[in-house]
């Protein structure tokens, strides 16, 4: 294969309503935009086939086909089987379903372990375990780098662990976390994993397999998607684990037994709108065909990710050399070691002033906690001002950096 091309921005920007362009938009780990094929499928889900799917007349076999199609096809795009992934409202919601699935495994003295990084979406559904008699034992980031040590992670491991819940990137630090590593430390421990891969989705390739990870969490409206939670569970635990659907929803009925209130129609229909965004950048930058739309999907992650590190240099640089800024985390663009997600502090400021004042260069950032109270809180900083935050994906582009920086220049 010829060496991986360029990036080609406008042509990834074309994909999405004008709109969304109208404003430098660095919100994204809150939620991206999303292309113009999402919005395609999910219209025509609900124009031509807004019945309930699976009755034998053709709308409805046809919306369960298209929801079966998106289902598949995000499955796919982490390597992931249709029969291992629950499509549910929210990465929260999923794991909240999943702690209750989970709690019959657990007996009185069993320990799970959570982390201070974490959003609080894959901590305190686990922590309200403890009202049932599990202890929760805590792997802290250091508080000056905001990093975690899996040298730490050893230490809290025993004989009682049974789960490890933790990020693969956290949506404030941006740092990556060696998700294979804790996974191979949690199972010679003889313990789970359960990884919110929530912020690192939108950036590079995730492969459940190669990572070898009991349970992964995804949010697809963070990924060029519809307003989604998608969780990955290993086919043996995802059969073990407690329906928490209607009794009358088989052990085996995987995805339904964990999704009560059952799927979301038109929203997991337009899933497969992000695989087709995924699908047409790859024809455009790669002559060749991939051998399976994973590949496809690894190609076009490889693309974001020297972009992305494109588009990070100059705003570390700039924060770097800014006096009184605080930048949680590295202080780096390499896409080995995180992702363009930054936040930071400034001395003598608060944080939620910031946002107001880039707001004047039609530039979109937002501060505050993140719903990663508890990691805020331990880094020294108070929660209710929060921090700012700067995230940025593929289809950003460098003059729309220019312009954020210049704005953050004069706010401060
Ligand atoms: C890292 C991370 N995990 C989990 C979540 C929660 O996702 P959801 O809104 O799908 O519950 C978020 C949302 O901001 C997040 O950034």
């Amino acid at each position: 294969m010829a060496d991986a091309p360029n990036l080609d921005v406008d042509f990834a920007r074309r994909q999405f309503p004008d709109s969304a362009w109208a404003w430098a938009f660095f919100e994204n780990a809150g939620g991206s935009f999303v292309p113009r094929s999402v919005i395609e499928r999910l219209g025509a889900y609900m124009a031509e086939t807004q019945v309930q799917p699976g009755a034998p007349f053709p709308a409805s076999a046809s919306a369960a086909r298209r929801m079966a199609e998106g289902q598949r096809r995000i499955a796919e795009m982490i390597n992931a089987g249709p029969d291992e992934v629950i499509v549910g409202p929210s990465t929260t919601a999923n794991i909240y379903v999943l702690a209750n699935a989970l709690r019959p495994w657990f007996a009185a003295g069993d320990e799970i372990i959570v982390t201070n990084l974490d959003h609080e979406a894959n901590n305190g559904a686990w922590r309200r375990l403890a009202e049932t008699g599990l202890i929760v034992r805590e792997w802290k980031v250091d508080a000056e780098t905001a990093e975690l040590d899996p040298a730490d992670l050893e230490r809290l491991l025993g004989e009682r662990t049974r789960l490890v819940c933790v990020s693969h990137c956290s949506n404030i630090v941006g740092t990556f976390n060696d998700v294979a590593a804790i996974a191979g430390l949690a199972h010679a421990a003889g313990a789970l994993v359960c990884v919110d891969g929530v912020a690192y989705a939108p950036h590079r390739a995730i492969d459940v397999k190669a990572l070898d990870v009991d349970f992964y969490a995804l949010s697809p409206y963070k990924l060029y998607g519809p307003h989604l939670g998608v969780l990955y569970g290993k086919r043996q635990h995802l059969l073990r684990a407690r329906g928490q659907n209607h009794y009358f929803i088989g052990e085996d009925d995987i995805p339904l037994k964990l999704n009560p209130g059952g799927p979301n129609h038109e929203l997991t229909a337009a899933l497969a709108g992000t695989a087709d965004y995924f699908e047409a950048m790859h024809g455009h930058h790669f002559e060749d065909r991939a051998n399976s739309f994973h590949e496809c999907v690894r190609a076009v992650y490889g693309l974001f990710t020297a972009h992305e590190e494109e588009l990070a240099a100059p705003f570390v640089k700039f924060l770097s050399a800014k006096p009184g800024v605080r930048l949680i985390g590295r202080p780096t663009a390499s896409p080995a070691e995180r992702a363009p997600t930054f936040s930071f502090v400034v001395e003598g400021r608060h944080s939620a002033d910031i946002p107001a004042l880039v707001e004047p260069a039609e530039v979109a950032i937002r501060s505050g906690h993140f719903y990663a109270h508890r990691l805020i809180n331990d880094l020294g900083i108070d929660p209710d001002d929060g921090v700012v935050r700067v995230s940025m994906v593929h289809y950003n582009t460098a003059r729309e950096v220019e312009r954020l920086i210049q704005a953050l220049d004069r706010a401060f």
